[in-house]
C-alpha cells in the first residue's frame, strides 16, 4: 500500500474513532447494561457491543477485502493473518468507563503482514486523539488544540530508578498470573536497600492502548502487563513505534514479540538507554514466567 493510501485509511479511522467516541461518550451505563465475562473484574457493557457494531460495520464497508479483528466478536482460536486486518477495541477501559473514570478510548488499528500499520486511539473523554501511520510519525491532538508530533517529551532513559512505569493487576486474581504480578510489582516498588529497583512511580489507570500512547508521548516510561490481547495493544503499538518507542516481551528475552504476544513491555522513545531500561527490567522479571502467550 503507498503512503498517501495508508495516511486516507488514517484520516478515516479517525473520522470513526470519533463517532464511536461520540456514542461512548453520551452513553451511561448502568448495572442493568454491564455483565461479567470471565469474573466481575472482567465486564462488557451494552455499549461495548454496540460501539463494536458500528465499527465494524464503518470500516466492512468502507474496506470489504479487509479482515476484522474486535474484542467483542472474537472467538477463540481466531487468527491474526498476513492479510490487512482493523484490530479494534470499541472501548479500552470498560471499567474505567463504568465508574466515570475519564481513562477510556476507542481504539482501532490496522495490521499488516501482522505489522501495527496505522493506529488511531481516541479519548473522548478529554478529547484527546493519538494517530500513526507507519513511516509517517506518530501525532497527539489535546482538547481540540493543535496537532503535536510525538514525542511531546524526549530524553535519555536513566533506567528504572527515575522511572514511572504503568502496570495493571487484569483480571486473573490467583494462580501464577497473579504471583507474577506481585512479585514484579513488589520488586519495582522496594527500596534498593531491601532488594527492589525503588522505581519513582507505578501507574495503573486502567487502559492499555492509554497507557502505551503516554509512553509513545514520553509521559511514563514504560508499561507492562501480561494477560492484555491484541485489540487492546494494535493501534497504540504502531503509534509508540513512530514516536521511537519499541514494544518487546513481558517475559525476559524476545525482542520482537508478535501482535497477539499477550505480554508486552512498551518502552519510551528515548535519546539513549532504551535497550538497557528493557534488560533492567527483564532482569526484574528473572525466570518468573506467566501463562499467557501467543496462539501456538
Ligand atoms: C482492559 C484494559 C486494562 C487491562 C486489561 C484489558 P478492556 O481492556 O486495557 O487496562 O489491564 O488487560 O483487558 O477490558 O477495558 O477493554
Ligand atoms: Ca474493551
Amino acid at each position: 500500500m503507498t503512503d498517501d493510501e495508508l495516511r486516507d485509511i488514517c484520516n478515516y479511522l479517525i473520522v470513526v474513532a470519533r463517532e464511536a467516541g461520540d456514542v461512548v461518550r453520551h452513553a451511561q451505563p448502568t448495572s442493568l447494561t454491564t455483565t461479567s465475562k470471565k469474573n466481575t473484574a472482567d465486564i462488557v457493557t451494552q455499549t461495548d457491543q454496540a460501539v463494536e457494531i458500528l465499527i465494524r460495520s464503518r470500516l466492512t464497508e468502507r474496506y470489504p477485502a479487509f479482515d476484522f479483528v474486535g474484542e467483542e466478536s472474537y472467538k477463540v482460536g481466531l487468527e491474526i493473518t498476513d492479510q490487512p486486518t482493523f484490530i479494534v477495541d470499541p472501548i479500552d477501559g470498560t471499567s474505567n468507563f463504568v465508574h466515570g473514570f475519564p481513562a477510556v478510548c476507542v481504539s482501532i488499528g490496522l495490521v499488516i503482514g501482522k505489522q501495527p500499520t496505522v493506529g488511531v486511539v481516541y479519548n473522548p473523554f478529554r478529547e484527546e486523539l493519538w494517530s500513526a501511520v507507519g513511516g509517517q510519525g506518530a501525532f497527539v491532538q489535546q482538547f481540540d488544540g493543535g496537532i503535536q508530533r510525538l514525542p511531546l517529551v524526549v530524553a535519555p532513559s536513566e533506567g528504572l530508578k527515575s522511572a514511572c512505569i504503568g502496570v495493571e493487576w487484569g483480571s486473573d486474581r490467583k494462580g501464577p498470573n497473579f504471583d507474577l504480578n506481585l512479585k514484579v510489582f513488589t520488586m519495582l516498588a522496594r527500596t534498593t536497600a531491601t532488594g527492589g529497583a525503588f522505581v519513582n512511580s507505578l501507574r495503573c489507570t486502567g487502559s492499555a492502548a492509554i497507557a502505551i500512547c503516554r509512553v509513545a508521548s514520553g509521559q511514563q516510561d514504560a508499561f507492562w502487563e501480561c494477560g492484555c490481547w491484541a485489540w487492546d495493544v494494535a493501534a497504540a503499538w504502531c503509534i509508540l513505534s513512530e514516536a521511537g518507542g519499541i514494544v518487546v516481551d513481558g517475559h525476559a528475552g524476545n525482542w520482537n514479540p508478535p501482535i497477539d504476544n499477550r505480554r508486552y513491555l512498551a518502552v519510551r522513545p528515548a535519546t539513549e538507554g532504551q535497550k538497557e531500561f528493557v534488560e533492567e527490567f527483564w532482569a526484574v522479571i528473572g525466570d518468573a514466567r506467566s501463562t499467557y502467550g501467543p496462539a501456538p
